[in-house]
């Protein structure tokens, strides 16, 4: 599903064309690795965001991205403006909140934003949007949220396309799978906002449980 929502969210939402850059935050996340290598695929360029040098390493290394950022850096939006030479074309966007914030100042002319999640705000009772939107006008730009099970008529050219780059090794993924009962299910899910997960994080069931 994870890759399914990196597809259609990207290709029909973020319009990447050759040439154009794409940053994706969680990009070490199940949904933001996909879309980066997506965008490698059809010739964009790649940028991810993610809370860890290693997670960065891991991204840029073994995934084929142009290059990752790590927010948590003092000097991050010095880094993204470097790696970002003709601004931003696409902002495949996962967590919302300040980072969104920071990614919108470097926005491109005609830029696309996708709103895929907000994973840095659903534990939130109030919601921090983006201050500066004023950018979608001086930048003629859009954003634009889906839901993936708009989509699902076309999950198999999805599925065929994405198969064709695993086979060609365009496309890899990973998942952390954890063993818990229904009673570590809690601690577990945390994990994912704590950026304790690299891919798809599942959880499984002892035997007995089925
Ligand atoms: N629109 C749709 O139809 C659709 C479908 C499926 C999923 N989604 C959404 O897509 C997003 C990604 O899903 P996923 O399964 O791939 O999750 P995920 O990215 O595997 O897991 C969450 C990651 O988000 C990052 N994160 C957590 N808290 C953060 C914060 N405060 N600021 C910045 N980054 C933070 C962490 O990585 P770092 O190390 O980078 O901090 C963490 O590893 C979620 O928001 C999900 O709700 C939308």
């Amino acid at each position: 599903m994870t890759g399914l929502t990196a597809y259609f969210g990207l290709l029909d939402k973020g319009e990447p064309k050759a040439g154009e850059t794409v940053v994706v935050t969680a990009a070490s996340g199940a949904v933001g690795m996909v879309v980066g290598q997506i965008a490698r695929a059809k010739g964009a360029r790649a940028v991810g965001t993610a809370g860890s040098e290693e997670k960065c390493r891991y991204l840029v290394e073994e995934l084929g991205f142009d290059a990752a950022l790590n927010y948590k850096s003092e000097t991050f939006y010095q880094q993204l403006r470097e790696v970002t030479p003709d601004r931003i074309d696409v902002i495949f966007d996962n967590v919302g909140g300040p980072l969104l914030d920071t990614l919108i100042r470097r926005l491109g002319m005609g830029g696309r934003i996708v709103v895929c999640g907000a994973t840095s705000q659903y534990n939130n009772d109030v919601i921090y949007g983006p201050s500066n939107y004023l950018a979608l006008a001086t930048m003629r730009a859009r954003m634009e949220g889906f839901i993936i099970f708009d989509y699902e008529d076309r999950y198999a050219e999805a599925r065929e396309e994405m198969i064709g780059w695993m086979k060609a090794g365009q496309l890899k993924f990973r998942e952390n799978i954890l063993d818990g009962g229904i009673a570590d299910y809690p601690s577990i899910l945390h994990r994912l906002y704590e950026g304790e997960n690299i891919g798809k994080m599942m959880m499984r069931l002892p035997a007995a449980m089925g």
